[in-house]
């Protein structure tokens, strides 16, 4: 490009982040932590400080508990061990100039037995199973059937969260971004397809979004709400989520996360690595309701990025799978330079190939 630099490669102010430019590298599950803890390791610090050079990087789902873990070999944030493990990261990323957030998860019912305390059921707002897969060691398999979670039980998973966001500080992020999207935990008590609770947290729109909003709250409490965000993925059927009516229910939320002042809302738009169209949604409208910034992610090339920052449809662009493939993504697209492919099948576990070994445009970054 001759023309002055698109206002896609300009920092940005994040509530309290400063970001260098608004290309953001999306969570993404990898499944190489440590075996047995669960800690993050010296090629997970790697890959991440091999991709520093995006304005803002948001790790892979970390589980906040044991209960909280739905995939074999995902990252923890609930043991001194994984905490040291992620210092590791957070001082490499800054010292390479980038800024990260740490995602704070709990899958819920997307489980397996295996991976639960005392191989027991996975936890969900109503005892319905999922019709998803999970990872496990053996490879993909069915999810297990879960238990209803008792309105005694709530306030400690909150409380998880709490504590997971105060270990993510101890740890060094710049903040964290809560994982509502997908159907796991939070997005299964959004949607009345999940959702068939007859207490404070079932129901109507306003009650199902009271766990998502507990959460906000009590982590916001932690990091100061400029350094906290959501994930939301209103249509995406990730998971086997679904909801009669997903416009009433985002909007509802995100009006009600203006009440909290946090920083961010992260828009999974469409089907998740598929289709932005996949149903009719006004992502418009609901940025528009929305008063802090909007981060756009899914399935978006160059050109749409671009496009998206300089119509002001987006504050930021979250990619995922090309920041698999590119560890110097944003250069590479200031560039107009040619992308790596990712390659599926190194996506979940494995080594470095597939993981730190793509190459970087030039020498003097690798
Ligand atoms: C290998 C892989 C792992 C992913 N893990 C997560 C995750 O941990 N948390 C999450 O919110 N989304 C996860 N996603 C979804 C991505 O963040 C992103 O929404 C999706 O890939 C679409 O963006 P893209 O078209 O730029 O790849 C994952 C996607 C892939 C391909």
């Amino acid at each position: 490009m001759s023309q002055a630099k698109s206002k896609l490669f300009t920092p940005f102010r994040l509530g309290d982040i400063e970001l260098k430019n608004r290309v953001v590298m999306a969570p993404l599950t990898r499944n190489r932590a440590s075996r047995g803890t669960d800690a993050p390791n010296d090629l997970n610090v790697e890959y991440y400080r091999q991709r520093a050079g995006a304005g803002l990087i948001v790790t892979e789902g970390t589980q906040i508990s044991q209960q909280g873990q739905g995939y074999v070999w995902t990252p923890g944030m609930y043991s001194d061990a994984q905490i040291a493990g992620w210092r590791k990261i957070t001082d490499a990323v800054h010292a390479d100039g980038g800024k990260i957030i740490a995602q704070l998860w709990h899958v819920g019912r997307v489980s397996h037995v295996s991976l639960q305390p005392g191989q027991g059921a996975p936890v969900a707002p109503s005892p319905l199973q999922a019709k998803t897969k999970t990872y496990i060691e053996s490879g993909f398999t069915e999810v297990s059937a879960p238990r209803e979670l008792a309105l005694s039980e709530i306030p400690a998973i909150i409380g998880d969260f709490v504590k997971a966001a105060e270990n993510a500080k101890a740890a060094g992020f710049d903040g964290v971004e809560i994982h509502g999207a997908h159907g796991y935990l939070i997005d299964q008590f959004l949607r009345d397809d999940s959702n068939k609770r007859t207490d404070a947290y079932g129901g109507s729109i306003e009650n199902r979004v009271r766990f998502a909003l507990e959460v906000v709250e009590a982590v916001a409490k932690v990091f100061g709400k400029g350094r906290v965000g959501i994930r939301i993925s209103p249509v995406s059927p990730a998971n086997d989520a679904r909801d009669s009516d997903p416009q009433a229910l985002f909007t509802h939320l995100v009006t009600r996360l203006n009440d909290t002042g946090i920083a961010f809302i992260h828009v999974v738009e469409g089907a998740t690595r598929d289709a932005r169209d996949y149903l009719p949604f006004d992502y418009k409208a609901l940025r528009q309701a929305f008063k802090g910034a909007y981060i756009a992610n899914n399935s978006f090339n160059r050109d749409l990025a671009i496009e998206t920052i300089e119509n002001g449809d987006a504050d930021a662009v979250a990619f995922g799978r090309l920041f698999i493939a590119n560890p110097d993504l944003v250069e590479r697209l200031e560039a107009g330079a040619p992308l790596n492919e990712p390659d599926v099948a190194t996506f979940y576990g494995g080594d470095a190939k597939g993981y730190t070994d793509y190459p970087f445009l030039t020498e003097k970054a690798a």
